[in-house]
């Protein structure tokens, strides 16, 4: 069937981590309509069960297809991904594009065999994960670190709140604490927030250490998966969010070319 050349990529987070793969996505698809949508209600999705993750990204994303008919959804968010992702693509008929912690990557480019993965406490530890890690980084050691604070500190930071290096510093003390986690020469960001600290987290981490992420091949992905299809904006971009309205969004979201922000 053809393609509305309206109808947009719908993006999915719990909160603005997914911003990091729209940037990705712009550079890749410029002419893309895109919708953003945040479930700020639910965040973090890190600290929450994955029978709760599971019922809130399927029912959102069921009622969010219906109301808006995206020609793709990308699911911006590691946990969700992580918990989610085969059930919700089971239940919708549009193609879903998911975020998986990018230990494939990190497994390639490890020169110490030590590599770190910063997650939500969700994430890291998903069965997901531990698949990744047996077929893409066998013989190598995997760092597993829940960094929670990661995500409130990149909501802050988006919204133009100043960012305490302390407390980055602190939030992944834990991981090169661990045993080996000395050698430690790449870091997987596994969750969308964290790439928005990237200046912070290279502080922290110190000038020996790399950090992938997934989101130049998600944008890939959605443009694989989307080509030969026509792109024309009915109406500028614009971001949904669930949960009590919050003024500091609108000029946050605007600089990521969105320029409204809805109420879902
Ligand atoms: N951005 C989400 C991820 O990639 C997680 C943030 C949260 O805890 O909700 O995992």
């Amino acid at each position: 069937m053809a393609v509305d050349p309206s109808s947009p990529v719908l993006l999915f987070d719990s909160g603005l981590g997914g911003l990091t793969v729209l940037a990705a996505m712009r550079r890749l698809l410029p002419h893309a309509p895109v919708i953003y949508a945040a479930d700020l209600a639910g965040l973090p999705y890190g600290e929450k069960t994955e029978a709760e993750i599971a019922a809130r990204v399927a029912g959102l994303l069921g009622r969010m297809s219906e109301r808006y008919r995206p020609r793709l959804i990308c699911i911006a968010c590691n946990t969700a991904s992580t918990i989610a992702l085969g059930m919700v693509r089971d239940v919708l008929e549009v193609p879903i594009v998911g975020t998986v912690p990018a230990i494939k990557p990190a497994a390639a480019l490890t020169q110490s065999g030590v590599i770190g993965l910063l997650g939500t406490r969700a994430t890291i530890r998903q069965g997901y994960v531990d698949r990744l890690e047996a077929e893409f980084a066998a013989g190598k050691r995997l760092i597993r670190h829940a960094a929670p604070d990661l995500v409130a500190l990149a909501e802050d930071k988006l919204r133009g709140r100043p960012v305490s290096a302390e407390r980055v510093a602190a939030a992944v003390r834990g991981m090169m604490e661990q045993p080996h986690g000395e050698d430690i020469d790449t870091v997987v960001l596994a969750c969308t927030h964290f790439p928005l600290l990237e200046d912070e987290l290279a502080q922290a981490l110190g000038s020996h250490v790399r950090m992938v992420h997934g989101a130049d091949g998600i944008a890939r992905r959605i443009a694989h998966l989307t080509q030969g299809q026509p792109f024309a904006r009915s109406q500028p971009d614009f971001a949904v969010v669930t949960g009590e309205p919050d003024p500091s969004l609108a000029p946050a979201l605007e600089a990521w070319g969105l320029a409204a922000v809805k109420q879902f």
